[in-house]
């Protein structure tokens, strides 16, 4: 084994979501999740700062499917508002993402056309960005609204590979202080990145995963831990020698689920540098969205398999954890790496099958509504 693979690495080259819209197809509650903050959001375009251009920013977009129908609302808004200025949308995500895919659902030649809205409002103009999050993406002075959902929990760099764990969730103290670190020096920057960006006036409306006041996080909401689920299974190829050690350790989510008070820190400290960039925290709440393949499991018993459940359940978790243990399989051949991956997730899909009890992937969004003044 490549002792390299120890090494401490960049997250920016290999966590995007799996592309060709499988993304947006299979995370059916990351749009609910959106969706139900759409009231917010339309709060945010009415005192729109006095520009020529209004210029919006999506944040993590992936492929953008999650968040059309939000978009597509609060043109539509604004344009029946009688308000005609030129609308500039950007949609960010790393490099690595599937723009070609996010390209053609805006315009209507891929997913829901009636919500093309490059092709149904006039003056409106899509671009992409390729840059992280984590730097000033934007000229100075130049954001409307920025939005960002489910994405800021990456951190820009794995401080340390958890030894006995996938996610920082299980990671011991020493390790879980190492990527709270990390992540606080990230939220930092993000902040002042987009403080940079906005306009006087302007807004940044963020929902992303964290840990809530009951101590709960994705897919931990009272049944089995699905991060506990990842680890057991994979710790399980392990003890098999399917996987090696570095293998095993090198499965690290490049992720930091931060509490409400890791969130709202720099806002709390009059003297942050947050705050002395000009941003202010308007609110701050925490929301719970139901897991929407066990919702639909449990409105047709009877008329759902078990199997039906477990394939849709597993899908989901799927579509944005495959990369994560493909790459800590990187030194092995496609073929071999692949049927390690997929017989993984069977494994865990099957678990689900016999018994679906207590299995769910529900969201716990920490709900951000900033202003730059
Ligand atoms: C779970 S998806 C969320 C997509 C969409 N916003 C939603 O809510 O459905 C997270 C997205 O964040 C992107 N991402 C992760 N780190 C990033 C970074 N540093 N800069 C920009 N995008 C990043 C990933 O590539 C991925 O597309």
């Amino acid at each position: 084994m490549n002792s390299k693979k120890l090494e401490i690495l960049n997250t920016q080259d290999v966590l995007s979501m799996k592309g060709e819209g499988y993304y947006s197809q299979k995370t059916a509650g990351a749009k609910t999740a959106i969706d139900s903050i759409q009231e917010i959001l339309e709060k945010s375009v009415t005192p729109l700062p006095n520009k020529e251009i209004l210029r919006f920013a999506d944040y993590g977009a992936a492929d953008g499917g999650t968040s059309q129908e939000l978009w597509y609302n609060l043109i539509n808004l604004i344009r029946s508002r009688g308000d005609d200025r030129v609308i500039e949308i950007i949609y960010t995500d790393l490099a690595s993402n599937d723009f070609s895919t996010l390209f053609k659902k805006m315009q209507g030649m891929h997913g829901e056309k009636e919500l093309a809205y490059q092709k149904i409002f006039d003056n409106v103009f899509v671009h992409g960005c390729g840059t992280g999050f984590h730097q000033q993406l934007l000229a100075t002075d130049s954001l409307s609204l920025g939005f960002s959902a489910t994405a800021m929990h990456y951190v820009s760099e794995k401080p340390c590979q958890i030894k006995n764990h996938v996610h920082m969730v299980g990671a011991d103290i020493a390790e879980k202080r190492q990527f709270m670190d990390q992540a606080a020096t990230d939220w930092e920057s993000i902040l002042l990145s987009r403080a940079k960006e906005l306009a006087s006036g302007g807004r940044f409306v963020c929902m992303n995963f964290g840990i809530d006041e009951k101590g709960r996080y994705l897919g931990n909401t009272g049944g089995h831990s699905m991060f506990g689920k990842f680890n057991q299974h994979w710790k399980t190829y392990l003890d098999q020698g399917t996987i090696t050690k570095e293998e095993y350790i090198n499965t690290t989510f490049a992720q930091h689920y931060r509490t409400v008070e890791e969130f709202c820190a720099p806002f709390n400290d009059k003297m942050s540098e947050v705050s002395k960039a000009g941003l202010k925290l308007l609110s701050c709440s925490t929301k719970l969205t139901k897991c929407p393949y066990r919702e639909t499991y449990e409105n047709n018993i009877g008329k759902m398999s078990k199997k039906e459940f477990a394939d849709s359940l597993i899908s989901t978790t799927r579509s944005w954890s495959e990369t994560v243990f493909k790459t800590a399989l990187s030194d092995r051949c496609e073929n071999e790496s692949n049927e390690i991956i997929d017989s993984f997730y069977e494994n865990y899909r099957a678990e689900v099958e016999r018994d679906p009890d207590g299995h769910a992937m529900d969201y716990i969004h920490i709900i951000m509504e900033i202003e730059k003044i």
